[in-house]
């Protein structure tokens, strides 16, 4: 007989997927041969630009990339990052002892609670916040303090909310600009601010960084590493996944303090060898190469941010532009909670936006819909919301 094996408590305390049930309508749909525009995901929908994925082909031809890699990444992706940094956002990065090589971001946010966490500590996250920072939160055993995220307030967290016991007892604290999923972005004065806190609270900032690329209305999104101090205080992750379209490679780095940097690489020392040479040397020229691609991708998502937003205003629905991120946040009418007003969506009008509920407490009241369709796929929903005559103009 079959035995069951039960899986151990530490896999029962992970976090609940909550967009699965979602998802798996969305999919009876489609099933059933509706056309569902699904605009709840967050999936690059543009291939990567031709130049990486010929530097893939070319260096998976090369035998020294069918070894294993050295344990900490390639020297050369480091100095690519550090390149990248300097370049982009004028810091400067030891490439030896300031960046780390992720398999994608994800990896690192999940991975750092463990390596500066003992069971019970603190750690601050945002919410509305993106899921999986509560899996690192859940494997380290951590408490997770959450940190309201306002509309009044720009979405940016208020930091005089946090009271001296939480304060003093936090050891961690995650913040994401541009943010998912709000589309909101970071000032120079805020993260000004996070040092400072930081500082004097010995907090460990881990600064996610997965939109950098994605700025709006000519605004470049501030890396939190370009703030004076931020290095002393914390990391950046930032990922190839967005600003390249390689959401598939896994490949993303952390960079700043050098601590934190050096906990991640022992971490994953013991779980993994690093990645295929191949993607590490597309990796490198994805960052160093020609960067046309980048400003043409931001360029794509303003236009479909606009078409969206413009015409959701031109049907009555009064709502906020996103200043970055491929994601927009948008209000459902006061009656209605956001799983309501989601389920309305997709039944009445065949289109999949994300739950605000899903994000956390103070996502409800809001659907994130992403940018992440063709530009006559948004006018389209635009007309089918239309129809559902919930909004007057
Ligand atoms: C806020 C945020 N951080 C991190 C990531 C992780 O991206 P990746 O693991 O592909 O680098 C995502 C992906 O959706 C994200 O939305």
């Amino acid at each position: 007989m079959m035995k069951q094996f039960p899986p151990s408590e530490l896999l029962n305390s992970l976090p609940k997927q909550f967009f699965a049930g979602l998802v798996k309508k969305v999919g009876e749909y489609i099933a059933e041969g509706h056309d569902v525009i699904n605009l709840g995901q967050g999936n690059p929908d543009q291939p990567t630009p031709a130049h990486i994925v010929a530097k893939l082909q070319e260096a998976a031809a090369n035998p020294l990339n069918h070894k294993y890699s050295p344990f900490q990444g390639y020297g050369y992706l480091k100095q690519a990052a550090a390149d990248f940094y300097l370049r982009e956002y004028g810091v400067t990065i030891d490439p030896a002892k300031e960046v780390a090589i992720l398999f994608g971001g994800k990896a690192g946010l999940v991975e750092i609670p463990q390596c500066l966490l003992n069971p019970g500590d603190t750690i601050l996250v945002p919410d509305p916040g993106y899921p999986d920072y509560w899996s690192g939160v859940a494997l380290a055993k951590a408490e997770m303090v959450t940190m309201p995220l306002r509309e009044q307030n720009n979405f940016l967290p208020d930091f005089h909310e946090l009271s001296p016991e939480v304060l003093s007892k936090a050891k961690l604290m995650f913040l994401n600009y541009p943010n998912n999923p709000t589309g909101a972005t970071a000032t120079q004065e805020f993260f000004e601010e996070t040092v400072k806190l930081a500082s004097e609270n010995d907090i460990s900032i881990v600064h996610d960084f997965a939109y950098g690329a994605i700025g709006f209305d000519g605004e470049k999104p501030l890396s939190f590493l370009q703030v004076d101090g931020a290095k002393d205080v914390g990391i950046e992750i930032y990922t190839l996944s967005k600003t390249y379209n390689m959401a598939g490679w896994r490949v993303g780095f952390a960079v700043g303090n050098e601590s934190v940097i050096s906990a991640i690489e022992l971490l994953q020392d013991h779980l993994y060898v690093s990645l295929f040479g191949a993607v590490q040397e597309a990796a490198a020229e994805a960052l160093t190469g020609p960067q046309n691609c980048v400003k043409e991708l931001n360029e794509l998502y303003e236009r479909r941010r606009n078409v969206l937003i413009d015409g959701l205003r031109s049907i009555g629905w009064n709502v906020t532009a996103p200043k970055g991120s491929f994601f927009a946040w948008l209000k459902v009418p006061d009656r209605l909670s956001s799983e309501e007003f989601s389920n309305i969506l997709l039944e009445k009008a065949h289109i999949m936006a994300a739950p605000g509920i899903g994000f956390g407490e103070f996502g409800e009241g809001y659907v994130r819909v992403g940018l992440l369709s063709s530009e006559e796929r948004l006018v389209e929903a635009v007309r089918r919301i239309s129809c559902l005559e919930i909004f007057k103009k």
